[in-house]
């Protein structure tokens, strides 16, 4: 088992640090206390390659890998989680499956200025009856004559405000014996017959927006069509087992900000006539909060490796996102408590850190689901 980063990625690491700690941490507590969308630091991030990280370079990538990616989103989620999930929406949610189900056409026209930066993608899944359970969801694309007819509505859609390009799921054909069979359509957001509701109001990632799209009669070409007809379920899934690594990571850097503010506060501060790090009730909490912290990027790391490797990763996924995220809920509360009442302020940072934590136990699927997903790996057969 190889353990050492390779030069590239040490350095992509590196400069997403640098990165992070100049141009996005200053900005980070502004960004949330007024929930502003960061336009300079989305544009930045494009001129690093950092939307479209492991995109190749002929479709506008930085021609990287999934593990690179990994380290990328986790110094950018360590300054920012907004900054964080903008990038992994853009990387994970869109440009993977148009790359990796798309046509030439579509890889050429779309994923090329969206993995560029120079263009933002979004992705349609969840509806206002329809998160867990994805199946169900109601959105309906009808073929009439040579053009799609959408009609329905997709809520929570992070980078929906923004986008230039989404993704969308809709019901195209049910069988006999009821069964739906969805399609993947990639649709301009500013399509006639598309529009958005307001800005969803968050508890936390609160710099990252999101909105309901509705669709109207919107009309689409075939062409616009992503994967075979009825297959779009499974491109779903297939784009989420991804896209659950991209949320790890991102649980990863914001468990990291906490750990690394928690060390510093508690060897500053003192009580008792000494710095509280003397304290044994702080060591066991900082030890936890590393040991977990440590398992998760291992987690996270592997799963990255094997989409590498072009091996099936559901199960490992789905084992990174639902231990990063719970993980990260633990040290953040941790991280709050050996704050005290610093850390119940907007001084270090730290609740917002705790609040931007808890959106990853929910949302590419939540922990429920992603312990529904293991089960079924282990129990299949
Ligand atoms: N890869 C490829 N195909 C897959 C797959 C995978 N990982 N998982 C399932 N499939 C296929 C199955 O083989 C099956 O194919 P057939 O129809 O040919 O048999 C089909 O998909 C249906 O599979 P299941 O019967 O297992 O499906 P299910 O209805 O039981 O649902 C589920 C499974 C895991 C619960 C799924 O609905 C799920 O993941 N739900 C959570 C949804 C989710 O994560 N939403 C996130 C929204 S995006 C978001 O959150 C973005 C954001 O804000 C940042």
């Amino acid at each position: 088992m190889e353990f050492e980063l390779t030069e590239e990625q040490s350095m992509l690491q590196q400069a997403a640090r640098d990165f992070a700690d100049r141009e996005i941490a200053p900005a980070a507590a502004e960004l949330d206390k007024e929930a502003r969308w960061p336009t300079e630091i989305v544009k930045k991030m494009a001129e690093l390659g950092f939307l479209g990280v492991a995109v190749p370079t002929e479709y506008g990538g930085a021609g990287l890998d999934t593990v690179s990616y990994v380290l990328a989103m986790e110094e950018v989620s360590r300054a920012c989680a907004s900054c964080g999930v903008i990038m992994s929406v853009n990387n994970s949610l869109f440009c993977d499956p148009v790359l990796k189900f798309g046509t030439e056409e579509q890889k050429r026209k779309v994923l090329t200025p969206v993995a560029q930066g120079e263009k933002l993608g979004c992705f349609g899944l969840t509806e206002p009856m329809s998160g867990s359970d994805a199946q169900t969801m109601v959105t309906s694309a009808k073929l009439e004559s040579d053009r799609w007819i959408i009609e329905g509505s997709k809520n929570f859609i992070t980078n929906g405000p923004e986008a230039d390009w989404m993704l969308v799921f809709a019901v195209t054909d049910i069988e006999p014996s009821g069964k739906r069979r969805h399609t993947a359509f990639l649709v301009p957001m500013s399509h006639p017959g598309l529009s958005k509701g307001p800005h969803d109001e968050k508890m936390g990632i609160k710099a990252a927006h999101s909105c309901t799209v509705f669709f109207e009669g919107v009309e689409l070409e075939d062409k616009w069509r992503v994967g075979e007809r009825g297959q779009g379920f499974k491109v779903a899934m297939a784009t989420l087992d991804g896209g659950r690594i991209g949320i790890a990571a991102q649980a990863l850097g914001i468990s990291q900000a906490a750990l690394g503010k928690s060390v510093a506060y508690a060897k500053e501060r003192k009580a008792f006539g000494q710095p509280i790090a003397k304290f044994q009730a702080i060591q066991f909490m900082i030890s936890d909060m590393a040991t977990e912290l440590d398992a998760a990027r291992l987690l996270t790391l592997r799963a990255a490796c094997m989409k590498d490797a072009g091996v099936r990763h559901t199960v490992e996924s789905a084992c990174a996102k639902l231990y990063a995220s719970e993980a990260s809920s633990r040290i953040t509360h941790k991280a709050i408590q050996i704050h005290g009442g610093y850390g119940y302020t907007t001084e270090f940072g730290i609740e917002r850190h705790y609040r931007d934590a808890r959106i990853t136990e929910i949302y590419e699927g939540t922990s429920e689901i992603q312990r529904l997903v293991i089960a079924a790996g282990m129990l299949k057969g």
